[in-house]
């Protein structure tokens, strides 16, 4: 099977061992705590389910600013995001060990144990940097920017030991799996070549299709259909609608034991092309070999554009630094002439009115008023749940 990242083993920073387990609850319950933000909470998860292996921690501010300007840090190891714990708390000393609070969970449980190597102060500047780098805007109207902005200006970093996996295990006990679990899966299964399909939507034909159409290329052995089930900005469908309308669209349209339908927690950043190569760093961890990047990959209003998320695979990632593949898809719609789907690149003779083209917008609409959309361009079967849920608002 493909390696993970910059590594010959997963590093999953959860404490699978029972008594260190027990020991570092009750430990947690003395030492000084901080309550992260949700963006620094949902790294501890990733962090704790291996899927940022080989990271064992939060970066420092020099691993930050040079992953922000150049996909590395200082020593090298390729990465594309900063994965931080910013703060505006005072008072938390280097050298300290501290209790890092969950604020996605009533009572602010303990997730996690850190020990703080670094507090350094993270001017302006820098975080314009870090920002402009990463989302390639300082817009304060894209989500990204204005999350990122908002987390604080004190960095703590060091490593930590990962306590649960936070409101994911018991949110969505059947669909979120750790990087560990989808390795051990995979291998199970006997795959090999495998292919991963990240999402954040609910699954429409071209979505459907797409999946199919990479798998018959590359000849793989299944697909990991790999959901975000974190935060993501208003207006965008809870994880739990999505999570029903993929399982019945896998159920009904694909052939038994190609699918894994699994999702992971990590809050979207809506970073397009970086979060792009984040997506394919942790899905080589998961033990896929390939991943598609579609349009728009990971992103949001008109700041990227449709294939940034592919060319930035040609520009900013060395030969080698990813055992993973990617799968470019150009834009994917139903031909009304072929009564298939197609990616566009393959039906040079069609004008805009050959295919079956919804809005966002108007898909919402015709939802809310429970209106299916064509079949073309929604299963049935999915439709109805996406309707059921527009018109329970
Ligand atoms: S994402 O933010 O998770 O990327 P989404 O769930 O909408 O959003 O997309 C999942 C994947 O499908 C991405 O790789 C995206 O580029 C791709 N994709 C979505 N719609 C299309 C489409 N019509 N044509 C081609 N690729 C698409």
């Amino acid at each position: 099977m493909i390696k993970p990242h910059g590594a010959d083993q997963l590093n999953p920073r959860f404490v699978y061992d029972t008594e260190q387990h027990h020991a570092l609850i009750r430990e947690g319950e003395e030492l000084p705590s901080l309550l992260l933000n949700s963006a620094a909470a949902a790294n501890a998860v990733m962090l704790g389910a291996g899927y940022f292996t080989p990271l064992d921690g939060y970066m420092n501010l020099a691993d930050a600013l040079s992953v922000a300007e150049k996909l590395h840090t200082v020593d090298g190891l390729f990465w594309p995001v900063p994965i931080v714990n910013l703060t505006d708390e005072a008072g938390i000393e280097p050298g300290s060990r501290i209790a890092l609070r969950d604020p996605n969970v009533e009572g602010n449980p303990v997730l996690a144990i850190m020990d703080v190597e670094a507090v350094e102060s993270v001017s302006e500047e820098q975080v314009d940097f870090m920002a402009e780098k990463v989302f390639r805007t300082l817009d304060p109207e894209h989500p990204g920017v204005a999350t990122f902005k908002g987390l604080g200006r004190t960095l703590l970093s060091g490593p930590i030991q990962v306590l649960n996996f936070s409101y994911f295990q018991s949110d969505f006990p059947d669909t979120f799996r750790t990087a560990v679990e989808i390795r051990n899966e995979i291998a199970e299964r006997g795959w090999d070549k495998v292919v991963a399909f990240q999402t954040r939507n609910p699954m429409h034909r071209a979505h459907e299709e797409l999946c199919r159409m990479a798998m018959d290329d590359l000849g793989t052995d299944g697909i990991l259909i790999h959901m975000l089930l974190g935060k993501l900005k208003p207006g965008d469908i809870p994880a739990e609608v999505r999570d029903a309308s993929i399982r019945k669209m896998v159920e009904v349209y694909f052939p038994k034991n190609t699918v894994m339908i699994t999702g992971y927690g990590f809050d979207m950043l809506y970073a397009g092309p970086r979060e792009a190569v984040l997506h394919a760093v942790f899905r080589q961890n998961c033990g896929c070999s390939h991943l598609i990047v579609g349009r728009d990959h990971a992103g949001v209003g008109d700041y990227y554009g449709g294939f940034d998320a592919q060319t930035i695979f040609d520009e900013e990632v060395p030969e080698g630094a990813l055992e993973l593949e990617i799968y470019r898809a150009d834009h994917t719609a139903y031909s009304k002439k072929l009564d298939r789907v197609v990616m566009m690149r393959d039906a040079p003779d069609h004008a805009k009115e050959d295919f079956v083209l919804l809005s966002g917008t108007k898909v919402r609409e015709m939802l809310g008023n429970g209106i299916a959309p064509p079949p073309e361009f929604s299963r049935p079967e999915v439709a109805k749940i996406l309707m059921d849920y527009y018109q329970s608002l």
